[in-house]
């Protein structure tokens, strides 16, 4: 408003200025009658000026009026959206279930339907085989593509400000012993950077490390990579395996950002390049702990392990390093198709022992690990993943359903090109062993991998495969909370909340209603928390405690009104 009308006034003293100036002039010179009728007219032609001019000034001040009321309103708007503290009228943020897991960053999500992800897995027929058997599975297409530009530019704005609207928010964040500033994109909390420590799979004898060296036995002559830092830049998590500007995967509500440009890797691949730079071996295993926002349940948690096995050929002697035997085995039918290119860069000849030499390890080790399961059934779903063509998922079939063991693929040109391998070619897999290690050991719930209580580990101490034996379950308490939310608003925002406030107290978190209110559109969702200790039976007071936390933080930091 204020920059309106100060134009305004200036524009009428525009015009004041010279009439007042010619009073000015005739005053002072003695001048005819006639002179005064000239001097009359040209008044009444500045006059009419001056009106004209006034009518312009005074529309012109209306529209700086309201035009300066909207401008305001806007920044207001546009402030209250970015604290996340105003209430909104549409609901246009997709749902976890459909963005929270891009497909090339899978996460192992044990008997679960696979949730449509960037990674268009599409199920094609594919023959598979077993001990003689032949089957053949013809499922329709499945496209899980998320679109790009699915989140609006202010969604994006307000996911950035939700995220990183914690109370550590002007604290530096410290990730095993290094000070990391924070910034605008920054949405790690304590909680998740305090599991960077843990390291699982390196813990003698825990059902992760007894996965882990079982693969690495099976891959005997692989060298094994499993003490690198989870702290890399997004260079490394994404640019460097060709991930687009704009791939969901590097959204703030499905990634950890330490500052706009690192991250808590978010899955092993991101080493990649810089291994395969030191061309230190041929073929290598990389265990690690890797970091992702998701909802709450007993089979998703924010950190997990993925072990990445990668291996190369020298591309003169292809023929020879690369050959295997696959007659009699699931790979013998899968055909390579216009969605599942080779690459350019390749032969076909060359796409096709590299593709063979992978589902043949693959094969094998998996046959290996579920060794007691005489007659299991693999089959290979066609996949997507940027750094891989053609790329795959395996699934086995295991007590009546198909379990979705890994995704795998031949590594793009480019980026060996660009490690200074360009003289080899090679293949890569990543596998989730929270996943396998759960239906191995029958671990029913994803957070006892996490559990110190010794009836827990001591469980494993022979460092084989064995069944867990549950102690018993402890009650449970179901509280729920309803808010009406604000645009941008994601699940994982609340759901890192509840992992805050009540650690692994929370078993799961489901959202069981969402209304829109027909007048006002705001919309209101309701959660239900379920919470249950592993290890003793909590008071109803102490629950109550967490819960008005709960509530009081999700307010304070999502910017939400509670109902
Ligand atoms: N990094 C992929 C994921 O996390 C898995 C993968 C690894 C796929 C290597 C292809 C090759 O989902």
């Amino acid at each position: 408003m204020t920059t309106a009308s100060l134009t305004d006034i200036m524009i009428l003293f525009t015009f004041l200025i010279p009439i007042v100036r010619h009073f000015q002039t005739t005053a002072n010179s003695g001048v005819s009658n006639d002179k005064i009728r000239l001097v009359a007219l040209s008044m009444g032609g500045k006059i009419a000026f001056v009106i004209c001019a006034f009518a312009i000034t005074i529309s012109l001040s209306l529209t700086g009026i309201f035009g300066s009321y909207f401008y305001i309103e806007f920044l207001i708007e546009d402030f209250c959206c970015l604290t996340a503290s105003t209430w909104c009228t549409a609901d246009s943020q997709p749902s976890s279930a459909t963005t929270s897991q891009t497909g090339s960053l899978k996460r192992p999500a044990l008997n679960q339907p696979a949730r449509p992800q960037l990674a268009a897995v599409r199920r094609m027929s594919v023959q598979v085989s077993h001990g003689g058997q032949q089957s053949h599975h013809s499922e329709e297409t499945e496209d899980g593509l998320v679109p790009a530009c699915v989140t609006p530019r202010l969604s994006c704005k307000i996911a950035t400000a939700i995220a990183s609207s914690n109370p550590l928010a002007n604290s530096d964040s410290e990730i095993l012993g290094k000070r990391y500033p924070r910034d605008s994109k920054t949405n790690v909390t304590e909680n998740i950077t305090s599991k960077t420590s843990r390291r699982l799979h390196l813990q003698l004898n825990h059902p992760i490390n007894i996965l882990k060296r079982r693969i690495e036995a099976h891959f005997s002559n692989y060298k094994v990579v499993d003490s690198l830092n989870p702290v890399v830049s997004t260079q490394q998590n994404f640019d460097s395996l060709l991930f687009t500007d704009d791939h969901p995967g590097r959204a703030v509500t499905d990634t950890y950002y330490v500052d706009s440009n690192t991250v808590l890797r978010t899955h092993t691949s991101a080493h990649q390049s810089e291994v395969l730079k030191t061309r230190a071996a041929d073929a290598y295993l990389l265990t690690a702990d890797v970091y992702r926002r998701d909802e709450i349940d007993v089979s998703h948690y924010p950190v997990f392990h993925q072990m990445e096995g990668l291996r190369t050929f020298d591309r003169k002697n292809l023929e020879a390093e690369a050959a295997v035997h696959v007659t009699g085995t699931s790979i013998e039918g899968a055909v390579l198709s216009a969605t599942n290119p080779v690459q350019s860069a390749h032969t076909p000849r060359e796409a096709e022992l590299v593709d063979l030499h992978l589902r043949h390890s693959l094969e094998g080790m998996v046959r290996d690990l579920f060794r007691e399961e005489k007659e299991l059934q693999i089959r290979w779903i066609e996949a997507y993943f940027p750094f891989t063509s053609p790329s795959w998922e395996m699934e086995v079939l295991y007590r009546g359903s198909w379990l979705e063991l890994l995704g795998c693929g031949v590594i793009q040109q480019k980026i060996m090109d660009e490690a200074n391998n360009a003289d080899r070619v090679g293949w890569a897999f990543g596998l989730g062993l929270e996943r396998i290690a759960m239906v191995m050991f029958d671990i029913p719930d994803i957070r006892l991998f996490w559990s110190t209580d010794k009836r827990f580990i001591s469980q494993f101490a022979s460092g084989e495969i064995v069944k867990f034996q549950p102690f018993s379950k402890y009650p449970a308490c179901y509280k729920d909370i309803s808010f009406w939310c604000g645009e941008g608003f994601h699940d994982n925002d609340f759901a890192e909340i509840v992992r805050d406030v009540a650690g692994d107290m929370a078993e799961d978190v489901k959202l069981i209603d969402k209304f829109v209110h027909p007048k006002t559109k705001r919309v209101s969702r309701c959660f239900r928390i379920n919470y249950r200790s592993m290890e003793r039976t909590c008071t109803n007071e102490e629950i109550d405690k967490i819960q008005d936390e709960l509530r009081s933080v999700t307010e304070s930091r999502l910017g939400v009104e509670l109902r």
